[in-house]
């Protein structure tokens, strides 16, 4: 893969799986040092061997926590800075969703888990990254927040997750808004993709919605990967605010 993000630092939420493992392994491939963070120690570690594999040159380190925690962004950041001199790319990506089913029989403790960790979160994480690194405006920065296309179409059993996505897409531009020149804030909005978070749906109906799709396959973690490269690259330097939908053309069906 070309080098596109060389000598850059990059730091990602739920970076241990799924999605932020991809995007870890793309970066490093690409020239960065990542960092990855998530719940789990074992899991991060395990996540680290996996991107060493394939970028064995890459500086690679892992923080552990909840995303939701509305101080840790800011001692995690420090601590990044002080290993490897900086932070350029910050990404959003933990996400939760403890409800399934119709919006209106949601608790309030699951509200409250879904807004604390992918609404506050994206913002704790990128007031830290502000507050550490970008805010006398040095240094350029890019932050990418992983939505969704329910945060986009209304759709059946994950409502109130959907609510908090379309809450990112807005914070997205509001912070682009805020955050320049040197920092661009953008969002990726990926369709069904074969993790282990969206398991239930891709077993579930997976097969059926490929054969609707436009490109009839449903998504794999590299094709969120790809779109997180181009944001975080400076081929994207003149792109701010904006929502990627990385999604197989499933908002056209
Ligand atoms: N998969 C899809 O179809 C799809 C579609 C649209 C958007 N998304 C979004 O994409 C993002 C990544 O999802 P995914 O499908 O890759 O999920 P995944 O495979 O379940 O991976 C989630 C990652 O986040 C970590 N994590 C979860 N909750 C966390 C928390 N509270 N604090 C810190 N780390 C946490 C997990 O590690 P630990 O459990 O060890 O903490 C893991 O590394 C989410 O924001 C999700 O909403 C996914």
């Amino acid at each position: 893969m070309e080098v596109f993000l060389d000598a850059k630092v990059a730091l990602i939420t739920g970076g241990s799986r799924g999605i932020g493992l991809e995007i870890a392994k793309v970066y490093a491939q690409s020239g960065a040092s990542v960092v990855v963070f998530s719940r789990r120690e074992e899991s991060l570690k395990r996540a680290c061997e996996a991107i060493k594999e394939l970028a064995p040159r890459a500086h690679v380190s892992y923080r552990i926590g909840n995303a939701g925690d509305s101080n840790l962004p800011f001692e995690v950041v420090d601590s990044v800075v002080s290993e490897f001199g900086g932070l350029d790319i910050l990404v959003n990506n933990a996400g939760t969703n403890p409800h399934f089913g119709s919006t209106l029989s949601i608790t309030p403790e699951q509200m409250e888990k879904i807004l604390r960790v992918n609404v506050m979160g994206v913002m704790r994480w990128t007031q830290a990254a502000w507050e550490g690194v970008w805010k006398d405006g040095l240094n350029k920065g890019s932050v990418i927040n992983i939505a969704s296309v329910g945060g986009i179409a209304v759709g059946g059993g994950i409502g109130f997750y959907n609510v908090s996505k379309a809450a990112v897409i807005h914070l997205t531009k509001q912070l682009a808004s805020e955050m320049g020149p040197t920092v661009r804030v953008n969002a990726i909005s990926p369709g069904l993709i074969k993790t282990d978070m969206a398991r239930a749906l891709w077993e579930s109906y997976g097969d059926q919605l490929a054969e609707k799709l436009p490109t009839r396959r449903i998504g794999e973690t590299l094709d969120v990967a790809k779109a997180a490269l181009f944001l975080a690259s400076s081929m994207a330097e003149w792109v701010t605010g904006e929502n990627l939908v990385v999604d197989g053309g499933s908002l056209l069906i």
